[in-house]
């Protein structure tokens, strides 16, 4: 059973119709006057969506979220948490933030879930993804599905979700989606390129750039400076520097490593090779 967001099996090609996003929410104590009664989902752009938390205790506290985007390929994901900090010191004046989150999420390319078994996996690899940020019902689905298919008694809605056709949109947007690959690859690979490798960043900082011919990535941790090579495990995308969770972030298919190297999550399933070990 692969359900790791994007499957770290690739057999099924999946990750090349799956589109990796990171998302991020804040929670604040509020004036209890300001607290909206409900959850709200903005209609246009940049998303946001706001609701209230009651607390055991009594009164609520307020969740902002919003400015989701492509894994990897934001100048500057800190800068899109500062944003949504400040749309809500704008609109909730007082607000005073409690706690923090970033999530990563899959959208497939029609938006429904991908659930079944693995291609080419004898039926005995069941896969669940593509939620597009509503796992916890559709994971609840997907572990329906596949348990009554494993005992012989697939649910009835699952098979019109197996054999849904391939709309024109759909294979638009599959199309689209390899083409965005592209051009991340080509961006990310060219940035590399372009600029020296630093060699002392500043404390919790990290950037990507030539040492020799290969893209290195150096950041500061706490336990000094630390150089990887900056190309993923999974197909080599040329990875970058995510400066709110100090990651090394691939903006092909998603995957992401921790400062030192180490697989976070996503397709890939080997750490870097630290640029210190050749
Ligand atoms: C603030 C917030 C609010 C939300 N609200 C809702 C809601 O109201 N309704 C709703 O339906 N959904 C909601 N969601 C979305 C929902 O939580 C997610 O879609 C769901 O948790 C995804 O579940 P998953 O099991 O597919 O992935 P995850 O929960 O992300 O689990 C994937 C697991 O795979 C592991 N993994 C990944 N890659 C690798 C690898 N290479 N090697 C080894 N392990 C790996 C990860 O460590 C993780 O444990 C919300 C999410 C957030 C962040
Ligand atoms: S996740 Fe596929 S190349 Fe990095």
């Amino acid at each position: 059973m692969l359900a790791t967001g994007a499957p770290i099996i690739d057999r099924g090609l999946s990750f090349a119709t799956i589109e990796p996003m990171r998302s991020y929410a804040l929670a604040f104590d509020v004036p209890p006057a300001l607290v909206p009664r409900g959850m709200y989902l903005s209609a246009g752009s940049p998303s946001r969506s706001v609701r209230d938390v009651p607390l055991t205790g009594g009164g609520s506290r307020l969740v902002v979220g919003g400015n989701g985007h492509d894994v990897g390929r934001t100048s500057s994901e800190r800068a899109l948490v500062d944003d949504l900090r400040a749309w809500t010191a704008e609109h909730f004046p007082g607000a005073t933030e409690t706690h923090a989150w970033s999530a990563q999420d899959y959208r497939s390319y029609d938006s429904m879930p991908l659930i079944g078994p693995l291609p080419r996996g004898g039926g005995r690899i069941q896969v669940a993804t593509g939620f597009d940020k509503w796992g916890m019902a559709s994971g609840a689905m997907a572990a329906r599905s596949i348990a009554g298919r494993i005992l012989g008694a697939e649910p009835s809605w699952q098979q019109a979700l197996s054999r849904r056709s391939i709309r024109p949109s759909g294979a638009a947007r599959a199309v689209l989606l390899s083409a965005e690959v592209a051009v991340a690859a080509t961006t990310s690979a060219v940035g590399a390129a372009v600029r020296r490798a630093p060699t002392s960043p500043p404390p919790g900082a990290g950037a990507v750039g030539r040492r020799g011919l290969l893209p290195t990535g150096v950041s500061a941790t706490e336990t000094g400076t630390c150089a990887a090579h900056a190309i993923c495990t999974h197909l080599g995308g040329v990875l970058r520097w995510n400066d709110n969770e100090r990651s090394w972030d691939c903006p092909l298919h998603g995957s992401r490593f921790s400062a030192e190297g180490e697989v976070i999550e996503g397709p890939a399933t080997r750490n870097l090779r630290r640029a210190a070990d050749d």
